[in-house]
C-alpha cells in the first residue's frame, strides 16, 4: 500500500463490482458536479459518532445500525421517513431501558443506494440483461434500456439523501424523538399485538420516570437530551466516483472527511487488501465500517485493521460480521481471539441478515426470523465466552408492514410473502419483526450486563 493518499488514488487500484457506463464524459461530467455541490454531513457530526463508537468499543454502549437493503426512488416519502424513524427510536428505546446503557443511532439511509450483486447479469426466461445495482445506477425494470447504467441517477441520489437527512434531523431534534412521546410513537401500530402491548408497557414505565423525576424537581424540559436525539446516518459506499465528489477538507483539522454520510462501511465483496475501496476508505477520518463474512480469514482482517485503523482510535472501526446462523460458530471465535491477541480496538457488530437469506419455493428471496435471531443469540453466547462486548446489530428493516422476511410472532409464512413484497433487493424485517426482534435482543443485553439492568415487561402470552 504506497503512503501517499488522494480523493482518487484509489483509481489506481482494481476495483470490484464497478458498473459499466457506456458515456465516460458523461460519468466525469456528473462527478464534476457533484464535487460542487453542499456536503450532506459535516466533519464534526462524524467525529461526534466516532467518540460514541468508542463508547461501544469500550463495552459502555450498543450500536443499532438498521435501514433498508436499498434506499429506492419510488418509495421516497415523508411517511416512509417517519414510520422507520419511529420504529427505529422505539427499537433504541427498547434497548436503552434493558440494556441501561446508550444506544447510539445509525441508520442505513439517505445515501444507502448502491448495491454490490453476486452475478453481473440476470437471467429471466432465457434472457440476460445487466444486474440491477441500485438506483444510483440503474433501473430495476427488467428490459434492456432500464439496465443501462445512468449517471444522471447519482444527481437524483443526493437529492433524495439531502431531502431525507432534512426531515430525519427535523424530526431527532424538532420534538418528535421527545422521550416523552414515547407513547405517541405507539401510534405505528395498526393493530393491537402482544409487541404493542409490550411496549406500551414499557412506555407506561419511561413515563412514570419521568414524572417521578419531575415530582422531584428536575426540570426535564431544560435536558436536551430528553428532548432530542443523536441520530446518524450510513451506507456502503461502494460507487466511488460519487463517493470522492464528496470527499471534503474539514477546514478545522485538514483531514479529509466522507461527507455523504456519517458513517460508511466496505462491503463484504469489495474488501480486498490492494483494491481501490480499501485504499479509499484508509484516506477518510469517518468511522467506517467493514463487513466480515466467512471467507475472511483471521491474518487477512488483522491485515485489513493495520490499513484501515493504523493508529488503533476506538469508535474508527466497526466489524459487521454476516457468517450466516450456521456458520458463525465456526468463523467469530477466532476472529476475536486473533483481534484480542493483537490489542485492537474495535467494535463489534452482528448483521445476520445477509448469511442468512433464503430461496422460499415461491420464488421469493426470504430470510427466516428464526435464523435471524439465532445469529444474533450465537453472537451474544460467543462474546461472552470470549469475555467481550457484543456491540451491536446491523439490521435490514423497515418501518412498513412488508411480508419478506417469513416468521416472526405473527408468523409470516411462505404463501404469505407475495401479499406485500415491495424490497428493491434484500428481505427486510417488518416494523412488527423490528420491534420483536428488539425485545429479543434486548433480553440477550440484559443478560450481558447483568443485575444493574432493568427487568422487561413480559408480553402477555410470551
Ligand atoms: C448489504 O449490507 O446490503 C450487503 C450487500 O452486505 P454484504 O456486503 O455483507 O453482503
Ligand atoms: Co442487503
Amino acid at each position: 500500500m504506497s503512503e501517499r493518499w488522494t480523493p482518487d488514488s484509489w483509481r489506481s487500484r482494481p476495483v470490484m463490482q464497478v458498473p459499466e457506463y457506456p458515456d465516460a464524459k458523461a460519468l466525469a461530467d456528473v462527478e464534476a458536479q457533484l464535487a460542487t455541490f453542499p456536503p450532506l454531513v459535516f466533519a464534526g457530526e462524524a467525529r461526534n459518532l466516532k467518540k460514541a463508537l468508542g463508547r461501544v468499543a469500550a463495552g459502555e454502549a450498543f450500536l443499532l445500525q438498521g435501514g433498508d437493503c436499498a434506499e429506492s426512488f419510488a418509495e421516497h416519502g415523508a411517511n416512509n421517513i417517519r414510520d422507520f424513524f419511529r420504529v427505529f427510536l422505539q427499537m433504541a428505546v427498547v434497548l436503552t431501558y434493558a440494556g441501561a446503557l446508550p444506544v447510539v443511532k445509525v441508520g442505513r439511509i439517505a445515501g444507502q443506494f448502491a448495491k454490490p450483486r453476486s452475478s453481473p447479469t440476470e437471467t429471466i426466461d432465457g434472457v440476460a440483461l445487466p444486474s440491477y445495482r441500485g438506483d444510483i445506477v440503474n433501473d430495476i425494470a427488467f428490459t434492456e434500456a432500464s439496465r443501462i447504467p445512468d449517471p444522471q441517477r447519482q444527481l437524483m441520489a443526493y437529492r433524495q439523501s439531502a431531502a431525507t437527512l432534512n426531515l430525519l434531523r427535523a424530526f431527532a431534534t424538532g420534538g418528535f424523538a421527545n422521550l416523552g412521546s414515547v407513547h405517541q410513537w405507539m401510534l405505528g401500530f395498526l393493530r393491537d399485538s402482544s409487541q404493542s402491548r409490550r411496549y406500551k408497557e414499557l412506555a407506561d414505565r419511561i413515563s412514570d420516570a419521568l414524572n417521578f423525576m419531575r415530582a422531584c424537581g428536575l426540570n426535564l424540559e431544560s435536558h436536551p437530551e430528553l428532548r432530542a436525539t443523536d441520530f446518524y446516518t450510513s451506507h456502503e459506499a461502494l460507487l466511488l466516483g460519487y463517493e470522492q465528489a464528496f470527499t471534503r477538507v474539514d477546514s478545522t483539522t485538514g483531514d479529509w472527511y466522507a461527507t455523504s454520510g456519517h458513517m460508511i462501511w466496505i462491503g463484504d465483496r469489495t474488501r480486498q487488501l490492494d483494491h481501490g475501496h480499501v485504499e479509499y476508505f484508509r484516506g477518510i477520518k469517518n468511522p467506517i465500517g467493514l463487513k466480515c463474512g466467512p471467507s475472511l480469514k483471521p491474518d487477512d482482517l488483522l491485515r485489513l485493521i493495520d490499513v484501515l485503523n493504523p493508529d488503533n482510535e476506538p469508535g474508527r472501526l466497526t466489524l459487521i460480521g454476516r457468517f450466516g446462523a450456521d456458520k458463525i460458530g465456526d468463523h467469530l471465535p477466532q476472529m476475536i481471539r486473533t483481534v484480542q491477541r493483537e490489542g485492537r480496538a474495535v467494535v463489534w457488530s452482528c448483521d445476520p441478515m445477509h448469511g442468512n437469506t433464503i430461496t422460499s419455493n415461491s420464488g421469493y428471496k426470504t430470510r427466516p426470523f428464526d435464523r435471524i435471531l439465532s445469529e444474533v443469540k450465537s453472537f451474544f453466547n460467543i462474546h461472552t465466552a470470549e469475555g467481550t462486548h457484543a456491540g451491536g446489530v446491523h439490521l435490514e428493516m423497515t418501518g412498513q408492514d412488508v411480508t419478506e422476511c417469513v416468521g416472526g410472532a405473527r408468523a409470516i409464512t411462505h404463501e404469505d410473502l407475495s401479499d406485500r413484497y415491495h424490497t428493491v433487493c434484500d428481505p427486510r424485517l417488518n416494523a412488527e419483526q423490528s420491534i420483536d426482534m428488539a425485545f429479543l435482543i434486548a433480553e440477550l443485553l440484559k443478560q450481558e450486563r447483568g443485575v444493574q439492568a432493568s427487568p422487561l415487561p413480559v408480553a402477555a402470552g410470551l
